[in-house]
């Protein structure tokens, strides 16, 4: 079973009827909808820190419409050929490959984390037999050398928690965005388009790439997709409405997903 850790004092945390408790005393209440809040307010940077509302209704409705199947595909093909006994998925938003992850891995103990609470109440109605968190990934609330395998999809993460929080041998896969991703919708948004820093700028002692690769194919996206596309996205802020608007109207074919995909493996 995946084990938790209490944020404020690290003991281990024991599981109640609705309430799990550390030998300090120190409780967090189960929420109606089955999910933990171990977000201790003095580590939030914000009230409401994390993707809005807006932005979680126009994931859900893309993911949901399948366009990103195949990426989940080979999470699901990469994560499990190890049968990680315990995996956390951190930044797991409304926990679309979350509930993917466990639908192939039904025997792993798996726990979705997100800092944004509105995504984990979403999250929670995708499953009930996955362990969802509030919390950060600058805190990882589980014990040391504790986990088998670990997820990062376009969230950030610690070097120092994953370190941390990795069994010798564990296995944590980072999928992030290819130069090429959805370039032909950038260049329609924007006058000059920003390179696409590296997912991985400097690979600290104590992980190995194991796996490296990018995964591509073409979307033929009517108007409404391309809204929730961009709505999911920094785009839909960063970029100008008349720009979304020319976008949205004319749909668009062709469109490059291009995602990395690195598997590293602790040491
Ligand atoms: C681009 S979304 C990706 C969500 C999900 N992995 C997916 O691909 O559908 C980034 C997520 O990271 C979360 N996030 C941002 N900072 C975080 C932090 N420090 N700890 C945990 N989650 C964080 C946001 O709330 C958001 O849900």
């Amino acid at each position: 079973m995946l084990e938790l850790i209490c944020p404020l004092c690290q003991q281990p945390l024991q599981p109640g009827a609705n309430r799990w408790v550390c030998a300090n005393n120190h409780s967090y209440d189960q929420a109606r909808q089955g999910y933990l809040n171990l977000l201790l307010v003095q580590h939030k940077n914000s009230r409401q820190p994390g993707d809005t509302a807006a932005m979680l209704t126009s994931r859900q409705a893309f993911l949901d419409g399948g366009h990103y199947q195949p990426v989940a595909e080979r999470i699901c093909q990469l994560l499990g050929a190890t049968e990680p006994a315990t995996l956390l998925d951190m930044g797991c938003g409304e926990g679309y490959y979350t509930a993917r992850v466990k639908q192939a891995m039904p025997d792993s103990s798996i726990a979705g984390l997100d800092i944004s609470k509105d995504a984990i109440i979403k999250a929670c109605r995708r499953s009930r037999d996955i362990q969802w968190l509030v919390g950060s990934t600058a805190r990882l609330p589980v014990p040391d050398a504790s986990l088998d395998a670990a997820l990062c999809v376009f969230s950030p993460w610690s070097w120092e928690e994953c370190l941390r929080s990795l069994k010798p041998g564990g296995q944590m896969l980072l999928v992030g965005p290819h130069a090429d991703h959805l370039l032909s919708l950038r260049e329609k948004l924007y006058d000059s388009v920003h390179p696409t820093p590296e997912l991985i700028k400097a690979l600290p002692e104590g992980l190995e790439i194991v796996n490296d690769q990018t995964l591509r194919y073409a979307l033929d996206l009517t108007s409404a997709d391309l809204a929730n596309l961009i709505g999911m996205t920094p785009h839909g802020f960063r970029s100008s409405p008349e720009r979304q608007r020319a976008v949205v109207e004319t749909g668009l074919t062709g469109l490059e997903v291009a995602m990395r995909l690195v598997l590293l493996q602790r040491s």
